[in-house]
Parts: structure tokens; sequence; C-alpha cells
């Protein structure tokens, strides 16, 4: 663990900074898209460097630090629901002294040297839900979201097999039980099978699954999973009429719900300890996933002692499992090609089942990583799969390696297209240069091409692209433009078939016309959307206007480019060398040239037009975007304020002039209030910008 001991104020001030940020994308990508990609281990990491920087420095405590916060925002589809008792978090552990020291942290807060009884629950690995009962009727049902305020799942969790409507014994007026939606490993391969089958997406591991089938706007997708839920704990209640977590356990088992039979009461530390080595060895026998064990403070009395800390409670804590590991034989590296250019080593192994879930692939990361353990094709590898991320190739059994397989040479060339792939100095992903002409990239950046910030082609939607791609009628942004010539009845002369695009499914001679259109009013275009269509890595709308403004025209800027005139790309304030490197190398590949040059045949980039309205209220002005906007994309409205004058900043200081305020807005709103700094809506924004 990172030594805090010598730390001074400004380093601790910047680890802070960084650990929010980080804190911030993990919980982004585990609770917001099911897709974590950090584990447990190093994540709780991230979180005690955090808890201790804080406790040595409490004046350094963020308006945005992790530890006032419980998970990540809601989606914003799903109807909010306010929960009225949080839901909190556990702390974890993930060794046997760790459990030893809770135990007297324990023993110490209550002032006693007697054992102290609790209980041992298997930790379920799945998605935490909060079901509200009325006078014993299931009134609303949610996530966890960010512990204050969930998700509406009320009509998801109807939907699951056995979810009681109706509680027929005499329950408190107003009774909120808690537990755990997950989904079996059977049925989760099940799913995953058919998902393959029917070229559906297939989830990284049961918990995805569930998550990805509970939290469907469409309660009928989640009725099609056959997904489970157990009890564990409750929120609000009217009246508590059980003295102790067993007693509650009883209780809710008598009303019908299902709780864990592998719950144990725990009468001294012997047994607590024990409980953990037993479960342990059942653990992949067990047909769902759990991921450790949650120890609770048995006596309501003492829990309510206890109290709780900022985002979990003193009286209970998770202990987690080591992760599961196994050894198989690694087949194969593919270099899969992402659609940012990004090339990803992709581990194809013998199948494999670890801890009941079959493996056939596992993430190598990047070149360092197989250089750095020495993965070479055919060795027999040790592979782990840590509850949440998808599997990872830990170590290679160098004595198992009977031939003398080759080192693994990594490609420098892209897969896909062919182009070079580089790697930048400071970056440990080598990316393919071909840009528009790699058809791993092409989908993606013809959806970017015709987004409504750059060419903003109405009728061609991302399925649109997609279906015209795979049937060869949109290769390249320049197809766009000979549609309509293609689409012409074909003559006796014409060498080709008409596309007859009218004929389509969902297609009429109304729809064809009003694209061709859109398509024609597209062909003049503005130089700064015609930069960001482009789609060069790293220039955002923004990014794509500081550049139209500085050059003026189309021509100068590439000419510039060609002759590698860095030094000027980086006197503009807002562009860095590690961009203006990437701007070179994109008009330095021969293929992003012939594309352009072969659109700059059918559309007329309008030169840099300057400020649109200098009497703009926001002229000047430094605008900070916080929030979820709803008209607007942010690039839109980012490109926008540029135009009107404005600068735009990242985050809120004492020069911020407005901050605008979309949905969800969070601490950067906060900070401006502050600071007494003028926020206004997103509708404020569009009238001044209108
Ligand atoms: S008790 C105040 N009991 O673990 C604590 N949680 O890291 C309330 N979990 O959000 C939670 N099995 O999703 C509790 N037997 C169990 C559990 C359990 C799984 C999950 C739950 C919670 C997370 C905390």
């Amino acid at each position: 663990m990172f030594d805090i001991r010598n730390i001074t104020e400004t380093e601790a001030a910047q680890q802070l900074e960084f650990l929010a940020k980080e804190i911030e994308r993990a919980d982004f990508a585990y609770y917001q898209n099911d897709e974590p990609y950090l584990d447990d281990a190093s994540y709780d990491k991230l979180r005690r460097l955090n808890d201790a920087l804080e406790a040595k420095f409490p004046n350094l405590i963020r308006p945005d630090s992790p530890s006032k916060r419980v998970g990540a925002l809601v989606k914003s589809e799903f109807k909010k629901v306010e929960l009225k008792v949080p839901m909190l978090s556990l702390a974890d552990i993930f060794s046997q002294e760790e459990l030893e020291d809770f135990i007297l942290g324990v023993k110490r807060f209550l002032n006693s040297s007697n054992d102290i009884v609790f209980t041992s629950e298997p930790k379920m690995d799945g998605l935490s839900f909060s079901a509200l009962y009325i006078n014993g009727i299931f009134a609303r049902g949610s996530t966890r979201g960010d512990g204050k305020i969930g998700e509406d799942i009320t009509e998801n969790l109807k939907v699951i097999n056995g979810f009681p409507l109706y509680l027929e014994k005499d329950v408190p007026e107003r009774f909120e039980v808690r537990g755990e939606v997950f989904m079996s490993k059977e049925d989760f391969l099940a799913l995953n099978l058919k998902n393959e089958n029917e070229h559906k997406k297939t989830f990284a591991n049961p918990r995805n699954a569930a998550a990805g089938s509970l939290r469907q706007l469409d309660a009928k997708i989640t009725q099609e999973r056959n997904l489970s839920f157990i009890v564990y704990t409750w929120g609000e209640v009217s009246d508590i009429r059980w003295k102790s977590q067993v007693e509650f356990l009883d209780y809710v088992a008598a009303l019908g719900f299902p709780v864990n039979p592998y719950n144990k009461v725990c009468h001294n530390d012997k047994e607590l300890l024990d409980s953990f080595d037993r479960l342990m060895m059942q653990r992949s026998s067990l047909p769902y996933d759990i991921d450790g064990i949650v120890y609770k403070v048995n006596d309501l009395e003492l829990q309510k002692r206890l109290g709780f800390l900022t985002r979990t409670p003193r009286w209970a804590i998770a202990h987690k499992f080591p992760a599961e590991q196994a050894v198989t034989r690694l087949n194969d590296i593919r270099v899969q090609v992402g659609r940012t250019g990004t090339l990803t080593p992709v581990a194809d192994l013998e199948p494999i089942n670890v801890g009941g879930v079959l493996v056939a692939h596992a993430t190598l990361h990047n070149e360092d990583e197989i250089k750095r353990k020495d993965i070479r094709i055919g060795d027999m590898v040790v592979i782990q799969r840590a509850g949440d991320v998808i599997p990872q190739v830990v170590s290679v059994l160098k004595d198992k390696r009977t031939d003398d397989l080759p080192e693994f040479q990594f490609p420098h060339f892209c897969p896909e297209c062919g182009a070079h792939a580089i790697r930048e100095e400071d970056e440990a992903v080598r990316r393919c240069t071909g840009g528009l002409s790699c058809p791993a990239q092409a989908v993606e950046r013809l959806k970017h091409f015709v987004s409504r910030e750059a060419f903003n082609i109405e009728g061609l939607g991302d399925k649109v692209i997609e279906d015209f791609y795979k049937e060869g009628i949109i290769k390249t942004p320049f197809d766009i433009f000979t549609l309509e010539h293609r689409n012409k009845p074909s003559d006796l002369f014409s060498s080709t078939p008409s596309l007859e695009l009218e004929k389509r499914e969902g297609w009429g001679i109304k729809s064809v016309k009003k694209l061709f259109e859109a398509i024609e009013k597209s062909k003049n275009i503005s130089l700064q959307k015609f930069i960001y269509a482009l789609g060069i890595r790293q220039v955002g709308a923004a990014t794509a206007y500081l550049i139209a403004r500085h050059y003026h025209s189309f021509n100068t800027f590439m000419n510039a480019m060609i002759q590698k005139d860095l030094q000027l790309l980086i006197s503009i304030d807002g562009v860095g060398p590690a961009m203006a490197k990437d701007i070179v190398e994109f008009f330095n590949e021969e293929h992003n040239i012939f594309i352009i040059c072969e659109l700059l045949k059918v559309v007329c980039v309008e030169d840099f037009k300057g400020i649109e309205n200098t009497d703009s209220e926001i002229f000047g002005k430094t605008v900070v975007f916080t929030g979820t906007l709803t008209t607007l994309t942010r690039n839109e409205a980012k490109s926008k304020a540029l135009a009107y004058g404005a600068k735009v900043a990242g985050s809120v200081s004492a020069n911020t002039d407005f901050v605008v305020a979309g949905e969800n807005a969070g601490s950067k709103l906060s900070k401006a209030q502050e600071l007494g700094i003028k926020i206004i809506s997103e509708e404020d924004f569009i009238k001044i910008i209108s």
C-alpha cells in the first residue's frame, strides 16, 4: 500500500483529486454501465488510500470526495425513488488479520471483552434491491442507485419468479425488505448460449447478466430471464418487531421470503473464522456466485450503539474471497481493434470451468503485459475470474513449457486494415492509424461523421449506418454523397443496378427523398464541423472550433498539417503536444488524405465565419457545463458557447462566469453555489444562443 507518512499537503491534494476522479470512473463503469474494469481488491485499495489521506488531512476533503458517496448516480431513464433509509455499502476486508482487527474494533468500541454474537451470511454477487410494502401490498421497488436515490424497478421485481406481491400475515404498515437479485450459474450459461446463437450481446458473468436483466425499462425482458432473489436486511419499517438479525431472518422467512440457507450464527471468534473456511470450500459447488461473507453483529441494540461511518455500518463487514483461479492452455492470442483504433490482445483458451463458469477467453490488457508475463501461444496459464471483471491471465507455468515456443510478437500493423499501428511514448496501448479506412473503426466513425455536430444528416441513424455498411452500400463517407446517384433507376447503359432504397423495409419514396435532401443540405458545412467530422483522435467539437478559428480555411489547416507544422498548432490555447501529434499523424496517413480529397470534390467547406454574436451575454465569459443536458449534446453545447465567443472550462473556479447545470448536476454545481457563481439551466442557455 502507498506510504502516506511523508506525504506533503500539496501531494496529498493532488492524490485526492486523482482518487476522486478514478473512483468515480470505476463506480460509473460498475453501476451505470455494468462493465467494471477494476477488481474488488484494487478498487478497495483506492478507497482506503482516499480514507487514509482524508484522515490525515481533513482540511483537504473535497466536495466531490468518494467517501461522501455510495455507488454512482442513477441512469436518467428510470423513474427515481427516494430511499427514506439509505441503502449503504459495506467495508471490505481480504484477510484473517483484518477480520481479527474488525472483531477487536467492535469489542473496543463497545468496551466489552466478551464474545460478540455475529451472523455470517454468504455475500451474494448480484444486484441489491429494496422493496416497500404498504399495508402488506408491494408498492415500490428500487435499486441502490447512489444510496439515497435509486431507480424505480417496481415492475421488474413483480415479474421475478416467486416475488411476493401480498404478504398474508399482519406486517408493519410500512415494511421495506432489502436483498439481492441474482442469476444462477446455470441460468447465466443458458442465457449466454441463447444470446450467442441469436447473435446478441453475451454477459461477462452472472452479476452483469442479473443487472442487465433487472434494469430493463421493458419489464417483459426481465420476465424472460430467470432471476432469483433473497432477502437479508430491511430499510424503512414503521414498527420493528425483531431484536436481532437472526430474528429478522426468521421473521421474513415465515412471511415467505427466501433467505440464504447458508446463513449461520457465530457465537465466538473461532466460529466466525471457521465459517469463512467452510464457505470458501463450498463456494464453487454453490449454484450461484458469492464473492465473500458478510458478518453482522446480531443484536440490534449493539448495532445501534456501534452506528455508522459515512457510507458503511460499524457493525458489519464484507470478507471477500480471493479470485477464483484455474490452469488451462492458451491456444491463441488474437489482436482485436476497437472502435477508436485501440489494439487489444485477447487470449483464446482451452475452455475451462472456473468456479462454475465456463471461461474460453481472457484479457491480456496490452503488449507490455504480454512481455512482462512472458506469455506465449501454447503456454499453460493460470487464469482468474475475479467476480465482476473479465477473466485475466495471471501467470504462465514456465516449467510446463515443453516446446521451444517463440515469443509473441505484437503486430505493428493493424490486423484489420494493415495501416501502421503506433504507440505513443507515454501510452500503454498501440493504435491503428487507419482512421476512416479501417473496417473495424469505419462503422463507428461513419456514425460520428453523420452525427448532429458533424454533417448532421437526419435519416442516417445508427441502425441505418450499420445495415448500409454491412451490405456494402456505404463503406466510406464519400459513399454517402453518391447514394442518390446510385439509387437512380438503372438503364441500358448503367453498369450497376439501382440500390432501390425505397423498396427497403420501413422505407418509402418519401423517406428516401427526405434523406437525399438532408444529404444535399449537409454538403455546405462550416469549417469547425468538417474538422470535427473527420474523427481525429482527441479532437472534439470544442477543439475543432479552436482550430477553425485559428486557421480560417481548411486548405491552410491541411497544408500546415501535411508540413507537420506543430509549432503553430501548439500555440493554440487548448491544444497540447499530444493532441497536436495525433492531428499531424492523421494528416500524414495517405489514406486519410485520399478520403479527404474525395470528400472535397463533393462538399463545400466554408471558411471560418467568426463569432456569431458579440453582443451575447456569454461573449468573453468562461462557461462550465455540468450534469446531463437533455436537448443539446455536451459537444453541441460547447461548440455553440465557443461560437458565441465564450471560453469553455472543465472545472469551476473563481474565474468561472456561468455554470450551465443539466440534470443530476453534482459537485461542480455545489462548488458554483459555494462560490456564488451564476447558475443557469439548459433552457436559459438555449435562449442565449438562439
Ligand atoms: S447487508 C448496511 N448482507 O453487498 C449493509 N449485503 O458491499 C447492508 N450483499 O450492497 C447490506 N449479500 O448488495 C448484506 N448477506 C448480505 C449481502 C449483502 C450481498 C451486497 C449488497 C450490498 C453490498 C455491500
